[in-house]
């Protein structure tokens, strides 16, 4: 069945959803999203969100000087002090939708610290703030009459002028969206979905390694639809490698031990028990991402070990156990108690801090497509994302897209004879196993050789393995029948390559986009866009 609406949205996490709300007061929604209607990374997270609110001790000067600080030097400042200055009316109407962020005996709001940050300015709700705000945010939308929620329908390409059969160029700024087509895997069929305007809220990319923290839905869908589509991406080679997923061989994805609980004192250390990270950086184990990862890294290559400890007996049981339940339960489930025992971590693929590239109030390069969330750069997070920030990032730029969106949307004809997705001549697969094994060979390769430490050997190896399980897939999916697994691999594949392309035009090392080649941050500050 095919559809026109005035705002499509594609994803159902925090940034979807926090705009879905607002565009609602002016035209019809549709959030097409590819699983449940709550899956995605917005559901997992647990440290909470930055944002200033006790100004006695904090101030927005010393949030947006962290965020600064972590991004190494690539942060847009104005955005950065956007978000911040911001954040707080954004926290304020989360809260009003009933999202529930703990307080102390004193009632007021709990902070938490993370690495990177120089106070206490986390709001979270237990060590399942993610759960909570998508919780809150869904109940929400059920309200709202004008938003309709597709689940398990899949975005596979943006409808361009491409598909009226004219000639678009890359970078070319006359790119115009006009919707998607989407797989409704119930029937089997790909959907005809055409907007008024279409916001990509679709996540991360953490599958793009086999080792993660994400969900499976982050593979990188959003990024490779526009990219396909021609439009311009941003600083892909920053991925963030959280430091401490709990070490559970075989368990995939892998789960969090939340930054947070080095925030409420836990101690890195060496397998023999000794503490090491004020060998690295003063701020020891509170420092930024980036460098704790790193220096995680170096400790597990020299010890030959494939994790290291995480320690926080030293505090109060009941204290861990009100502060941390999830973590502690989960924990429990593997025969470890993280009050009398040290959690075994080791870095995992958390975040991506490049995406689609997008201007002060997210637009795209391609006319009538923003971009929020997880998929986008907005410039925020510059080389290195400070811990806490993307959730905030998510629900400032939603408003900020809502605003500019909703000014002359009306005015967005659709092109007639819009044609339908064309499947001629593919046959059904019976070589399923023939993608798994892709997606298994990219992931390793990934893993092997565009790590947290990287070089132009590694980089180049990288690369030629990816050109062959590109062009393998390429085949495929030109011969086949359309099915979710295809596309996420072909989506894995091309977010691989930007990953690595990027990487290798980086000459020099700078935030989580690390070099042997190149140890040193260049003189010239540049983006990697294309
Ligand atoms: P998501 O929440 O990932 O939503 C993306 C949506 O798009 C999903 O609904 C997905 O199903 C849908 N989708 C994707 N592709 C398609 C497609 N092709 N078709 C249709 N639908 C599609 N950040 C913080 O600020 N604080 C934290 O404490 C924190 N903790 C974290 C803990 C974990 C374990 C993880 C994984 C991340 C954490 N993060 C944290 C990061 C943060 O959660 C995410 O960056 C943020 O939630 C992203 O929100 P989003 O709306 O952009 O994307
Ligand atoms: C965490 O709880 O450590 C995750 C926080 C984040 O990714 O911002």
């Amino acid at each position: 069945m095919d559809r026109t609406v005035d705002f499509l949205v594609i994803g159902s996490g925090i940034a979807g959803l926090s705009f879905a709300l607002k565009a609602a007061k002016h035209g019809k929604v549709l959030i097409v999203t590819k699983a449940n209607e709550d899956e995605s990374n917005t559901k997992y997270a647990q440290g909470g969100v930055a944002v200033v609110v006790d100004k006695k001790e904090d101030s927005f000067e010393k949030h947006i000087n962290d965020t600064l600080i972590a991004g190494d030097g690539l942060c847009d400042k104005e955005v950065v002090e956007a978000v911040v200055k911001e954040g707080p009316e954004r926290i304020r109407e989360i809260i009003d939708y009933g999202t529930n962020f703990d307080k102390t005996n004193d009632g007021i709001y709990d902070l938490a610290k993370e690495g990177g940050h120089s106070e206490f300015r986390v709001l979270h709700y237990k060590d399942i703030t993610g759960f909570e705000i998508e919780r809150a945010l869904l109940e929400e939308i059920h309200r709202e009459p004008n938003i309709e929620i597709l689940t398990h329908y899949f975005a596979v390409d943006l409808i361009t002028q491409h598909h009226l059969g004219e000639m678009v160029k890359k970078s070319s700024d006359n790119i115009t969206c006009y919707g998607i087509y989407a797989f409704n895997t119930e029937t089997n069929q790909v959907e005809k979905i055409l907007s008024k305007v279409t916001v990509m809220a679709s996540g991360g990319a953490g599958h793009i390694y086999s080792v993660t923290t994400n969900p499976t839905i982050a593979t990188g869908d959003g990024v490779a639809m526009v990219y396909r589509a021609k439009g311009k991406v941003r600083n892909m080679e920053f991925i963030q490698f959280h430091p401490t997923a709990l070490y559970n061989p075989g368990e995939y994805p892998s789960f969090l031990i939340s930054e947070a609980v080095r925030g409420f004192g836990g101690i890195l250390k060496r397998t023999n028990g000794e503490e090491f990270m004020q060998e690295y950086d003063p701020r020891k184990s509170l420092a930024p991402r980036d460098i704790v990862a790193r220096a995680i890294d170096a400790e597990i290559k020299k010890s030959g070990e494939d994790f290291v400890y995480l320690d926080i007996r030293h505090k109060k049981k009941a204290d861990i156990m009100e502060h941390f339940p999830n973590i502690y339960a989960k924990c429990l489930e593997i025969g470890l108690d993280m009050t009398k025992d040290m959690i075994p971590v080791a870095p995992a693929c958390h975040y991506m801090c490049g995406g689609v590239l997008v201007d002060h109030v997210g637009k795209s390069s391609i006319k009538r497509l923003y971009a929020c969330g997880e998929c986008s750069s907005t410039g925020l997070h510059g080389a290195n994302r400070l811990a806490s920030n993307s959730l905030l990032e998510a629900l400032v730029f939603a408003h900020r897209i809502y605003q500019d969106a909703v000014v002359d949307f009306q005015a967005n004809v659709l092109p007639p004879a819009i044609p339908d997705w064309n499947e001629h001549g593919v046959k059904l697969s019976n070589e399923d196993i023939l993608v798994t094994h892709n997606i298994r060979e990219m992931q390793k390769l990934m893993n092997d050789y565009v790590g947290i430490v990287r070089s132009d050997f590694r980089l180049e190896r990288a690369m030629r393995r990816l050109r062959l399980l590109y062009e393998e897939t390429e085949d495929f999916y030109k011969q086949t029948k359309l099915s979710v697994k295809l596309c996420e691999l072909r989506n894995l594949i091309q977010v691989s390559y930007i990953v690595v392309k990027s990487a290798m035009m980086r000459k020099e090392s700078r935030g989580l986009h690390y070099t042997t080649d190149y140890p040193e941050h260049a003189q010239v500050l540049e983006d990697t866009v294309f």
